[in-house]
This record gives structure tokens, sequence and C-alpha cells, in this order.
């Protein structure tokens, strides 16, 4: 069992997104496994990078379906885009410059911040864009 499992309780009911949140979950999953069987070191670089390029594909997708459906919660959602980048990249860079930087507390915070936002911030514009025919 991953460390994040993804239920339907994720689903966004857009097929697209839901996949682009089954591919970060799994990131995640892939970092909490090197780290248990202590290949951290090794794969860190890689995958961290590959999420925060993909973090940023996926928010921009998102983003662009909101503009286009004018969901009223944008502004505040792109807002929790951007703050989230800021740490992603700054981990990033600590990974470029400083090293080995993958520990439990990252992964939690990088786990808990998925699953929070998907919940609480994504799951609202679920039903707008339904009704907007994205499904
Ligand atoms: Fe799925 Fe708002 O990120």
């Amino acid at each position: 069992m991953g460390y994040i499992q993804w239920s339907d309780n994720f689903s966004v009911k857009v097929k697209e997104i839901d996949d682009q949140h089954k591919n970060l979950i799994g990131m995640i999953n892939t970092l909490h496994q090197a780290l248990l069987l202590k290949k951290g070191r090794e794969i860190q670089k890689t995958i961290i990078n590959e999420m925060v390029n993909y973090a940023k594909v996926h928010f921009e997708k998102e983003e662009n379906y909101m503009r286009q459906f004018r969901f009223p919660g944008y502004q505040q959602h792109k807002m929790e885009h951007e703050q989230f980048a800021i740490k992603a990249l700054d981990l990033r860079d600590r990974v470029e410059n400083v090293g080995f930087v993958l520990t439990l507390q990252v992964l939690t915070f990088l786990k808990d911040w998925l699953q929070n936002h998907i919940l609480g911030t994504d799951m609202k514009y679920s039903k707008h864009f339904n009704e907007s025919g994205l499904h």
C-alpha cells in the first residue's frame, strides 16, 4: 500500500485532472518508498525535479479551465498554487545546493498539502466544471 492511497474520495469527476492527481500521488509514493529503502539520496533530485515541473503543468491546466469556465474561486485557488510553487521551488533549490534534503518531514508536508488541496480546494470546482461540460 502506498504512502498516499488513491480513493474515489479524491475524484474531482474530471478524468484528465484525476489522472494528473494520481501521477502526483505516485511521485510522492515513489519518494516515500525510496526513503524507506534508504535510496532517497539517489533519486530525490530526479523525482523532486519531475514533481516541480509536473505540478506547474497541472496547476496551469486547472487555472486555464477555471478561467475558461469563469469559476468564481479562481483567484483564491491560484494563490494556493502560487504558495505551493514557492515552497516546491525552494525544495528543489535546496536539493541542488545543499544535497540530501528528503526527510519524513518534507514528505509529510507534500502529502498533507496535496491531500488537503485536492479534498478542500480542488473539490470546489468539481460541480462547476461538470456543469460546464467537463468530465
Ligand atoms: Fe489539483 Fe489545484 O491542484
